[in-house]
């Protein structure tokens, strides 16, 4: 069990949390999807760590993360026009580009131009990759970009979507380690979906309901591997690579278009974050690219509700309503009564826990390990960075590409690894 001053510094990342600190300095930040930002078009608020940004797409393709605050008079940028290679403030007219240069300020005379080249915007490095705007927002300069499997794909290979939730980013990340609760949760879409896919290997869940964990301690975080012994003697083997903080590859079926499935949690304040969700494959195309930009109103319906990118898993309703469970669809035998995606499920548990979950009333099982390895981790982290060390190892990771979860049923007689205590 936590204490109450372990929850606060694993959970809070506004103002000077150490936690939060240690995202800025270490880790390059989920902004929002790739496609969210089109040239020319509307910019978009972007809340990080307790703080408002402007993200936008300039006239060239060229994309701009900025201090959401216009350099003169700090009106809002998310209200700007975003025309001709820079965003221009609607309130006295000044313009700014990608690289937060004042290019033109025609408030002041004389020397408008020379006025213009002295002033810039704070801007942040960015990186495009996997579907992710990506941005680094520490005081240092940006470390390499730490390739992912999917980062690395053709565009098209790669499939995903954002969800906004309203409770802390641990919460969303404890989530994806915690495979116990697929079998459960998840049953009824499992259930369906096993059955007309007979590569789903995720359908063992089913099964056994209380796994073991083991846990590789990394180079880049955890390799939660959760154990199932199967009634017919085989191992189910599923492997999460947890790479610190935020971002769980989680396994998919493999050989069919799902090889991989990505969980990243955007630490947006102390009480949300978004969650990015979606899958990979490594030699299929799952999308043809320009599908992530079709109107919500033309895409298919996903279960009962609309197909929408841009909040796959939110919902209608709120705590009031218990976020629209539908009883009826329980009586009739759905597990949870959350019938539009897999992912609403998830969402709709976490942000059950309150905006902070306090981790001092849990009673963990056995089940948990992988939690609480992840937790210490987590601790042992924001040690290293107050020592001056990196949060893990010797060195921050540079290349996690060949880091691919695994998904795998081992036959009979195969020796069955130890209970980790
Ligand atoms: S506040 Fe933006 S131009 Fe004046
Ligand atoms: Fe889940």
């Amino acid at each position: 069990m936590l204490t109450h001053e372990q929850n606060e510094l694993l959970t809070r990342i506004e103002g000077d949390a150490p936690m939060g600190a240690m995202m800025r300095q270490y880790s390059w930040i989920p902004a929002c999807l790739s496609f969210q930002l089109q040239p020319d078009d509307a910019p978009r608020r972007v809340r990080l760590l307790g703080t408002d940004y402007v993200a936008f797409r300039d006239s060239s393709g060229t994309v701009g993360l900025l201090d959401e605050r216009c350099p003169h008079r700090n009106a809002s940028l998310v209200l700007a026009r975003n025309e001709d290679c820079a965003l221009t403030c609607i309130f006295h007219g000044w313009r700014i580009d990608a690289s937060g240069q004042v290019v033109d300020a025609p408030t002041h005379q004389p020397n408008a131009e020379a006025f213009a080249a002295k002033i810039a915007s704070r801007s942040y490095p960015v990186v495009d990759a996997g579907g992710l705007i990506w941005v680094y927002l520490g005081d240092d300069e940006a470390p390499p970009f730490p390739h992912l499997p999917f980062t690395v794909l053709p565009q098209n290979n790669v499939w995903v979507t954002a969800t906004e939730c309203a409770c802390n980013w641990l919460q969303g990340v404890e989530a994806t380690l915690d495979t116990a609760h697929i079998g459960t949760l998840h049953k009824s879409y499992i259930a369906a979906t096993a059955s007309t896919n007979d590569r789903n290997t995720i359908g063992q869940t089913l099964q056994v309901l209380a796994p073991r964990y083991e846990v590789d301690h990394t180079d880049y975080g955890i390799d939660a591997i959760g154990l199932r012994s199967l009634p017919d003697g085989s191992l189910y083997k599923r492997t999460t690579r947890w790479v610190m903080p935020f971002v769980s590859l989680v396994p998919g079926n493999p050989g069919t278009t799902t090889d991989g499935v990505i969980f990243i949690v955007s630490p947006v304040d102390d009480h949300n974050h978004v969650l990015f969700f979606g899958f990979w494959s490594l030699d299929t195309e799952i999308t043809d690219g320009t599908y992530q930009t079709v109107p919500v109103s033309q895409r298919a319906l996903i279960g009962d509700r609309p197909f929408d990118v841009g909040n796959f898993g939110g919902f209608t309703g709120g705590r009031a309503d218990n976020w629209g469970q539908n009883r009826a669809a329980m009586k009739a035998g759905h597990f949870s009564g959350f019938t539009g995606n897999l992912l609403q499920e998830d969402t709709v548990t976490q942000i059950s826990m309150g905006p902070i979950v306090d981790r001092t009333k849990e009673h963990l099982s056995s089940s948990d390990v992988a939690i609480i390895h992840a937790r210490r981790a987590l601790l042992d982290a924001l040690e290293n960075v107050a020592d001056g060390r990196p949060p893990v190892g010797e060195t921050v990771p540079t290349d996690l590409r060949d880091a691919h979860p695994v998904d795998e049923v081992l036959p009979p007689n195969t020796a069955t690894p130890a209970p980790v205590a």
